[in-house]
């Protein structure tokens, strides 16, 4: 059959103009699919309120029959990430100053937005607690603890080493002079440029795998940004290693690529510390924030 043959046979199908026999294995792969490609549109779209869409999501992956272990054990990951979507409270945030926003970047305006908002509710209610940033890249968020904070301590990590991936997203971003960089050059000094750190900053330039975290001051860490990785193991790791300086009840931990179905070793790590990661807001972006209470 040609590849032309195949895409009308799918779009007669998938509007229900021919019907499969919906005993035959076929028609299951056909579902899975349309389920995946849906829930993928759903992501591109990054609707707010997805509550109608995730109760269908879960009647369907409930309701489907006669499948072999891996594809239910694979349904199953698809099953607690929609459960944990549930669970955050929807929140508006404001538009930002475009010194707020100029600096390149990964994460979306809203996440942006809502770190602002947390880090002057942490200024107000929580003076004597550190703030935590794995990852900042260029320096996007950085920006914004370095001018909503004042009395908290921020601490920075990354290697600021230049990787290939840096060059196609920059030129996606429109910042062509970034080209200048070659692999594994450091960038150290344009992300000191570009955020201008105040003496409440402290920037750590390190692996963040190896890292002694046992100097933060103060000790206990109230929020934690984590963009450095979406591997699991990687998470795993540096969790483990922080978790005694996060403070039950009031941390939050901040995932700006939670929403990012590509990024499926940050939602297994999710689903498994459930129980102590409690999903808390979610923006208009792919961001959600959790609090931690074990
Ligand atoms: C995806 S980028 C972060 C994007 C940034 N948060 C933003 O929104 O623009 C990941 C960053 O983590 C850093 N990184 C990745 N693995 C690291 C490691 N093991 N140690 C230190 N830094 C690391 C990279 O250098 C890079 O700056």
């Amino acid at each position: 059959m040609k590849s032309d043959d195949i895409l009308s046979l799918q779009r007669e199908i998938l509007n229900r103009r021919i019907f499969l026999n919906p005993f035959s294995n076929d028609t299951l792969n056909f579902s899975l699919c349309e389920f995946l490609i849906s829930l993928e549109r759903r992501n591109a779209l990054l609707d707010f309120d997805t509550s109608n869409y995730v109760r269908k999501c879960r009647f369907f992956l409930e309701n489907i029959e006669n499948i072999q272990p891996k594809v239910a054990e694979l349904l199953k990951s698809y099953r607690d990430y929609l459960e944990v979507e549930t669970q955050f409270t929807s929140l508006e945030t404001k538009e930002l100053d475009i010194d707020e926003v100029g600096i390149p970047k990964l994460i979306y305006p809203q996440t942006l937005s809502y770190i602002k908002d947390t880090c002057q509710a942490i200024g107000r209610e929580y003076q004597d607690c550190s703030i935590l940033e794995l990852g900042p890249w260029m320096g996007a968020t950085t920006n914004i603890l370095n001018k909503n904070l004042k009395n908290n301590k921020v601490h920075v990590y990354d290697q600021f080493l230049w990787e290939d991936w840096m060059y196609s997203t920059c030129r996606d971003l429109d910042n062509p002079n970034f080209e200048s960089f070659q692999k594994g050059q450091s960038f150290s000094e344009k992300f000191k440029t570009l955020v201008n750190p105040k003496d409440h900053v402290t920037i750590h330039e390190c692996d963040i795998l190896n890292h002694d975290y046992d100097y933060i001051t103060p000790e206990s860490v109230v929020l934690l940004i984590q963009d450095f990785t979406d591997e699991y193991e990687s998470m795993v790791s540096i969790y483990n290693k922080l978790r005694d300086k996060l403070v039950p009840g009031k941390s939050i931990v901040v995932s700006p690529q939670f929403g990012n179905l590509n990024a499926t070793g940050l939602i297994r790590f999710h689903a498994e510390y459930k129980s102590e990661l409690i999903p808390l807001h979610r923006t208009r972006s792919a961001m959600r924030s959790f609090v931690f209470k074990p």
